[in-house]
């Protein structure tokens, strides 16, 4: 199975609900996870290469790096495999031919969102992009960086146009924790909201 957190938009939290959502297969349902890391910078992979030091037999998802430019090659080579879920980390951007082979391939796309205007926009036209290259993907948002003290005007206009192209779940809050995620992050007792996504996710497609 092959999972993709994707959004045209950077920063918008798709390494850090990858770490999660890895986090919360393994911890929480014993499934066997790969990440595959896309993003020049490799952050993914640093980080999971450090931490995983730190402790002597880590029960851990797995990360591997690789290049976008042969990403044709990578999914031939996970499709041998369809009883490993694969989690792939992209950069934030549509503009790379290499991405489209990845947004093809994928059974689950979880596009995390935020509800200022400028990133919704380019939320919509990512989800419009995504429904018409994979129309049997599964596609699902997650508003992330949810400020609880903020009242968004355009939320619910925002929820209402996303649910034509997959499903909105619940908001996840701009937590100071969530800088601070690592590889043995406990999902359950990081945050309700996310925990609550991610077993929908889980129940619901996987
Ligand atoms: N719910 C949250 N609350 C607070 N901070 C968050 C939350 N989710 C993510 N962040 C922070 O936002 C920043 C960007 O997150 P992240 O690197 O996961 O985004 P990204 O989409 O992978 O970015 P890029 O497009 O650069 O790959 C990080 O500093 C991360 O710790
Ligand atoms: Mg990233």
């Amino acid at each position: 199975m092959i999972i993709l957190t994707a959004n045209q938009k950077g920063g918008v939290g798709k390494t850090t609900l990858n770490i999660l959502l890895s986090n919360f297969l393994v911890q929480e349902k014993n499934k066997k996870v790969v990440c595959v890391d896309l993003d020049f910078q490799a952050s993914l992979f640093n980080q999971w290469d450090t931490e995983r030091q730190q402790l002597d037999n880590p029960e851990t998802f797995f990360v591997v790096k690789h290049s976008l430019t042969d990403s044709g090659n990578l999914i031939k080579q996970l499709k041998k495999s369809p009883d490993v879920i694969f989690i792939l980390d992209v950069p934030g951007t549509l503009d790379n031919n290499h991405l489209l082979p990845l947004y093809k391939a994928a059974d689950i796309v979880i596009c995390p969102i935020m509800f200022d205007k400028l990133t919704f926009k380019s939320s919509f036209v990512f989800a419009k992009f995504m429904k018409h290259v994979n129309p049997t993907a599964d596609l699902v948002f997650i508003p992330n960086k949810v400020k609880t003290i903020v009242k968004y005007e355009n939320e619910k206009k925002i929820r209402e146009e996303l649910k034509s192209f997959g499903t909105v779940l619940q908001n996840v809050p701009d937590k100071a924790e969530m800088h601070r995620v690592s590889i043995f992050t406990d999902v359950p007792k990081l945050n309700d909201m996310l925990n609550n996504n991610l077993n929908f996710i889980y129940s619901n497609y996987i």
